[in-house]
């Protein structure tokens, strides 16, 4: 007994180090050396107002002679030809008006409240002169036909890049009018082609960029991906599409770092979030997720390839009727890692994975074969190491309520669980292993001896190959 807890406490302290270490120090550093938008202060989420630069909605075109947003100048699109009808195609006129905002100081590319713009694809590139505002209050609408879209832009709609120091706010709405594009999905009609649609949003190669107050709605695909960016900052975000459509994410992030995501409320068909490759200091703040696949770090090594996730905190969360809750999901044959997880204080209401770890993830229109003999070598995986999950309770729709199915050739190590009470309206739940290695401590229901009683021996470090008793394979078809 005091050996155990002993070893346990060792385990901890240095655990707990490390995690703090790995996540809390490398975003405090990074951040301030920036001097940008403090991120992390005091394990709090702070957003650094400076009110000087908020628009008011009610002073808009033509100028802003005092208060708030003093010193800015307005680029209306209306000005540049922009109708607004919802019918109109008002995409010549956001061009133009894109390209003199861009070029002037202190400018705002205002999209007024009331009117509804319909916009095609385009491209709104930087560099762009300082301090640029995307001032959204009224809607954009995309054109709904799928057949006449943009071929030169078969995934993306409206995508910002090379963006530093940009804000886009304005408490407007952008709408992927994408009914037409769920139609001819092969998820939803499995005679269609398989073949990927626009995300609605994308900031792509931007750095310092604040989002704040939108509406995202029924996107083609995503709604809002984060991609090769550095220091954003999303609040106020709300993402509403139908349970039932397909592959829309709501905010994806990949290949970027510092990105923390506050106060934001999201339902649709997929992962309210999801985190994948070459992502690290991610924060997620009081996040309300539902309906929805839950928040996701994942999928990742699909079709082979290199995977690294680092340093992800999700605090203060309420998952309500979605298919997962907390999930890491990877594909057999990736290599990489993911390291340095925390989930705390999470509520579930019905969800019927709560907490999953997923290495044998397979979302294809053909089952994917589980590889373990691949030419007589086991495939590898990307390595998941140190999660802590603390604080999650509510009820599970299933009887698994934490499921962690790792690989046998790359195990998952050090998976901490404390606080954790789940349970079932209807029946016992249960915690389910294979090759996962940790510790729980504190007070976990359902318990979760087998992180600790995993005997290893089909998993990697075993002498020989021998097949699994049961081959989890998943498909979210
Ligand atoms: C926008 O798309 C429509 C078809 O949906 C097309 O007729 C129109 O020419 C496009 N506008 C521009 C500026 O490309
Ligand atoms: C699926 O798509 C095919 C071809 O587009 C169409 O003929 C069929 O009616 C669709 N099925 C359903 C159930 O919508
Ligand atoms: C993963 O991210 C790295 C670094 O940005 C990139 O070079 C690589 O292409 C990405 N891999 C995939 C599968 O997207
Ligand atoms: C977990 O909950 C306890 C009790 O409410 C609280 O004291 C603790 O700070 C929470 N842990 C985290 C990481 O927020
Ligand atoms: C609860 O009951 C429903 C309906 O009978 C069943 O589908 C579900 O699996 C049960 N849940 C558990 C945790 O046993």
């Amino acid at each position: 007994m005091g050996k155990v807890s002993w070893r346990i406490a060792m385990l901890l302290f240095m655990l707990i180090t490390m995690l703090v270490y790995a996540v809390a120090h490398s975003f405090d550093s990074e951040l301030s050396s920036t001097g940008g938008i403090r991120l992390w202060g005091g394990g709090e989420v702070e957003e650094e107002e400076e009110e000087a630069e908020e628009v008011s909605e009610t002073e808009q075109f033509p100028a802003w002679r005092s208060g708030a947003g003093a010193g800015k100048i307005p680029v209306n699109v209306d000005s540049f030809g922009a109708v607004g009808d919802g019918v109109a195609d008002d995409t010549p006129a956001f061009v133009s008006a894109w390209e003199k905002a861009c070029s002037l100081k202190n400018a705002v590319f205002l999209v007024p409240e009331q009117g509804v713009y319909k916009v095609n694809a385009t491209k709104f590139k930087g560099p762009c002169q300082d301090r640029l505002i995307i001032q959204i209050g009224g809607t954009i609408v995309a054109p709904e036909e799928p057949s006449s879209w943009d071929p030169k832009n078969p995934r993306v709609w409206l995508f910002f890049s090379n963006l530093v120091g940009a804000r886009i706010q304005g408490g407007g709405v952008i709408d992927g009018s994408g009914s037409k594009w769920w139609a001819s999905s092969c998820k939803i009609n499995k005679t269609n082609p398989c073949r990927g649609a626009p995300t609605a949003l994308t900031i792509d190669s931007s750095s310092k960029i604040r989002v704040k107050r939108l509406t995202i709605q029924s996107a083609q695909q995503m709604h809002f991906a984060i991609s090769r960016s550095k220091s954003v900052l999303l609040s106020g975000i709300r993402v509403k599409s139908p349970p039932d459509s397909p592959n829309t994410d709501g905010i994806h992030i990949s290949e970027s770092s510092e990105v923390t995501i506050q106060n934001c409320r999201i339902g649709t068909g997929d992962d309210c979030i999801s985190i994948v490759n070459a992502s690290s200091n991610i924060k997620m703040k009081n996040i309300e997720c539902g309906p929805g696949h839950g928040i996701s770090i994942g999928s990742l090594g699909k079709d082979n390839s290199v995977a690294v996730v680092t340093g992800i905190v999700l605090d203060t969360a309420t998952l309500t009727g979605t298919a997962n809750g907390l999930r890491i999901k990877t594909w057999q044959g990736g290599s990489g890692y993911v390291r340095a997880v925390r989930f705390q204080n999470v509520r579930m209401n019905d969800v019927e994975n709560p907490i999953i770890i997923d290495q044998f993830y397979c979302d294809s229109p053909t089952t994917c074969k589980n590889q373990f003999f691949h030419h007589f070598t086991q495939t590898g995986a990307v390595k998941i190491s140190l999660v802590m999950y603390e604080n999650i309770s509510g009820t599970s729709r299933t009887s698994k309520a934490m499921n962690f199915a790792c690989s046998d050739t790359v195990p998952c190590s050090n998976i901490v669980l404390n606080n954790i009470n789940l349970e079932s309206e209807n029946g016992t739940v249960e915690t389910s292993c294979n090759c996962a290695m940790g510790f729980d401590y504190g007070f976990v229901r359902p318990e979760a001896n087998c992180l600790r009683n995993e005997d290893g021996s089909h998993c990697n470090g075993g002498s020989s190959i021998h097949r699994r008793k049961h081959e989890p394979v998943h498909s979210e078809l």
